[in-house]
């Protein structure tokens, strides 16, 4: 395991109302409420984000947004800003998630500009890359990785990205019960932090957190958070009930 601190983060996507998200939310604060060494945060849809953040006041579980658009406000229906979520309660964004690219139109560039505004109001961006199953099998998991690394981050400096999370999810593994082996896992993790080193020297890539997401349960995590470069996970469907999403968190018990 790395020595830098390991975050496990929930992604409930489009799933539990403003009540539901409550309820959930208020009974993984108590079931964590003793961890140690370990961070944790829930990313609630955006319509339950304010209660969620009210429920989780002062404990150890932090909040985070899905999605958000890079501009601070205007004409863009149906989109919500930086500074919304801010106000809403949230320190974190995930951007860049595989049903984003898929099912949003999301690109490397919208993913860049994403990770800009994020980062100029103070929020934590969790900067989503991986590979498709089709671009596993033809051998260009590295390249597919290398292009979203250094389009989604282009134009920063290191001084910009301090507090940057960067999440390999390979698409293949998320919520399809197929989780990548360990030693997979392991590999693309170290592809990522020598190009970030590349990129940005060795301070920045050293700390940096790489989570790993795709599939993670109480049976693997342990497992996967062993590999020198897993930081922690990125978890959909076990973050829904709060006592499996907390086995995860006390993954190391
Ligand atoms: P999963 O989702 O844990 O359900 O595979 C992971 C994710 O999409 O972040």
């Amino acid at each position: 395991m790395s020595s830098r601190t390991p975050l496990i983060a929930g992604n409930w996507k489009m799933h539990k109302t403003g009540f539901q998200a409550v309820e959930a939310a208020s009974q993984l604060k108590r079931l964590v409420e003793d961890a140690a060494d370990v961070q944790v945060m829930l990313a609630p849809a955006f319509s339950a984000l304010f209660q969620v953040a009210q429920a989780l006041k002062g404990s150890n579980v932090a909040v985070g947004a899905q999605n958000l658009h890079w501009e601070k406000q205007g004409a863009f229906t149906g989109e919500v800003s930086s500074e919304m979520l801010v106000e809403a309660g949230c320190t974190h964004v995930i951007i860049g998630h595989s049903e984003r690219r898929l099912f949003f139109g999301e690109t490397d560039a919208s993913v860049n500009r994403k990770i800009q505004a994020a980062l100029s109001a103070g929020l934590i961006p969790v900067f989503c890359i991986g590979e498709t199953e089709a671009q596993r099998e033809a051998g260009e998991t590295f390249s597919v990785l290398d292009k979203q690394v250094r389009d989604g981050l282009k134009d920063f400096v290191f001084d910009d990205l301090s507090g940057i999370v960067v999440a390999y999810e390979p698409v293949w593994a998320i919520g399809t019960g197929k989780t990548a082996s360990r030693e997979q896992a392991q590999e693309a993790h170290q592809f990522i932090r020598s190009l970030l080193d590349t990129l940005f020297g060795k301070p920045f890539a050293s700390a940096v957190r790489i989570l790993y997401g795709g599939s993670v349960k109480p049976d693997n995590v342990r497992a996967l958070m062993e590999m020198p470069d897993v930081d922690g996970a990125l978890v959909g469907g076990a973050s829904l009930d709060p006592e499996t999403f907390s086995k995860l968190v006390f993954f190391n018990n």
